[in-house]
Formats: structure tokens, C-alpha cells, sequence
């Protein structure tokens, strides 16, 4: 028997981490925030290291040993993620994490065209910039209440630009992902769409 592996992709803050999260927990899955391992990559870059060893030597622990949710993180991680050596070595952790049983949800920008392509269920959450650098606002308000709107939401579009037009494994949908848009929902709204969605996939 296979794992069943549920792909969530989809840009900065559409709200696939709270959703994949939430998912898993419903589900009794295991969940795989992939952004961590390019985010931890891209602290280890901002400190001097290369990017493409800092890749090949990553280790689990690193994922909790920086402020990962900084946005000078987010953008370093945007910078390193699109160096194709370094997606190259994060895909047999995220492959033998995808097969444990008795199902994985994984979230980034590549699950279902490039990392399990092959996945039973995927998923591609978006929602319009404005949305989205609002919840990101709200959120990093918490730790930093000194950074503007107008600040994220340029942030944002960047990463966004960089990672659909990197070369190597750009963000898109996959021709058979069912795509949410979540401009107009609650957290709460979302989980249970995307949940009623799976639950009669999978059952
Ligand atoms: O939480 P948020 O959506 O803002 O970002 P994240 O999922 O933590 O990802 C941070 C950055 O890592 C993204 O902007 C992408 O450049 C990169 N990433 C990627 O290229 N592929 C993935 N599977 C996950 C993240």
C-alpha cells in the first residue's frame, strides 16, 4: 500500500500553511511546510554560506534554528530557491517525506508539477495581493508592529514575480489541481472547502 500525498501549492500567504496544516491535523497526516527548508537555506545564505552546500548539508534541526518568518528570510529564500542545484537536493527529503503512511500533505510552489507529481489530490490556493499582504501584515504585526502595508505588499509581488518566471520549477498550477481562491474567505472558510473537497476524494 502507497501513501495517499496531498499537494497544496500556491503563492505567499494564500493561506496553504494554516489550510495544509489544519488538513493534516483533521486527517491524522504528517505536513510538510516546504517553504521551511527553503527559508532555513536562505538564513544560512544571509550568514555567508553558500547556497548550494548550505542545500546538500541541511539538516532537520535547522528548520528551528532561525526566526524563519522574517521577511529579509522570505526574500533570501526566494533568491536561492530559484538556483536549480539547490531544488535538486531538497527533493529526496521531499519525496521519502511524502511516503509516509498513512498519507502526507506537503505545501510550496512545486508539490504537484514537480516534487509528487503523481499526487491523489492537488490543490492550488490563491488569492488577489491585496488579500494576501493584509493576512501577512496582520501576522508579522505580532513580532514587528514597525513594518508597513505598502512594504509587504511590494515584498510580496517581488517573490511572487520571482517565482513564477524562475526557469527551474516556476510556481504554476498543475493541469489537474483544483484551484481555491480564498481572497473572499475566513481561514475557517477555506479549511472547510478544501476539506469537503478532499474528504470526497479520498474516501
Ligand atoms: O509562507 P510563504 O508562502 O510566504 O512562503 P514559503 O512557502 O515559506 O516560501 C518561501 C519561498 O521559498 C518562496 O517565495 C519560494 O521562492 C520558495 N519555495 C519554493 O521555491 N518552492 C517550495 N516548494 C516552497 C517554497
Amino acid at each position: 500500500m502507497s501513501s495517499i500525498v496531498i499537494a497544496i501549492d500556491g503563492p505567499a500567504a494564500s493561506g496553504k500553511g494554516t489550510v495544509s496544516k489544519a488538513i493534516s491535523e483533521k486527517l491524522q497526516f504528517h505536513y510538510l511546510d516546504t517553504g521551511k527548508l527553503y527559508r532555513a537555506i536562505g538564513a544560512k545564505y544571509l550568514e555567508g554560506d553558500e547556497p548550494i552546500s548550505a542545500a546538500k548539508n541541511l539538516k532537520y534541526e535547522d528548520l528551528d534554528n532561525y526566526d524563519l518568518q522574517k521577511p529579509e528570510i522570505a526574500k533570501a529564500a526566494s533568491e536561492i530557491a530559484a538556483i536549480q542545484e539547490v531544488r535538486a537536493s531538497l527533493l529526496n527529503f521531499q519525496r521519502n517525506f511524502s511516503r509516509k503512511m498513512p498519507g502526507a500533505v506537503l505545501d510550496g510552489r512545486d508539490i504537484g508539477t514537480i516534487v509528487c507529481p503523481s499526487a491523489k489530490i492537488k490543490i492550488f490556493l490563491t488569492a488577489s495581493l491585496e488579500a494576501r499582504a493584509y493576512r501577512r501584515y496582520l501576522e508579522l504585526q505580532k513580532t514587528n508592529s514597525e513594518l508597513k502595508l505598502e512594504f509587504i505588499i511590494d515584498q510580496i509581488k517581488e517573490r511572487d514575480e520571482r517565482d513564477q518566471t524562475r526557469s527551474s520549477s516556476p510556481m504554476v498550477a498543475a493541469s489537474d489541481a483544483k484551484i481555491f481562491d480564498t481572497s473572499e474567505l475566513s481561514i475557517n472558510e477555506a479549511i472547510d472547502e478544501v476539506y469537503f473537497y478532499i474528504q470526497a476524494r479520498i474516501n
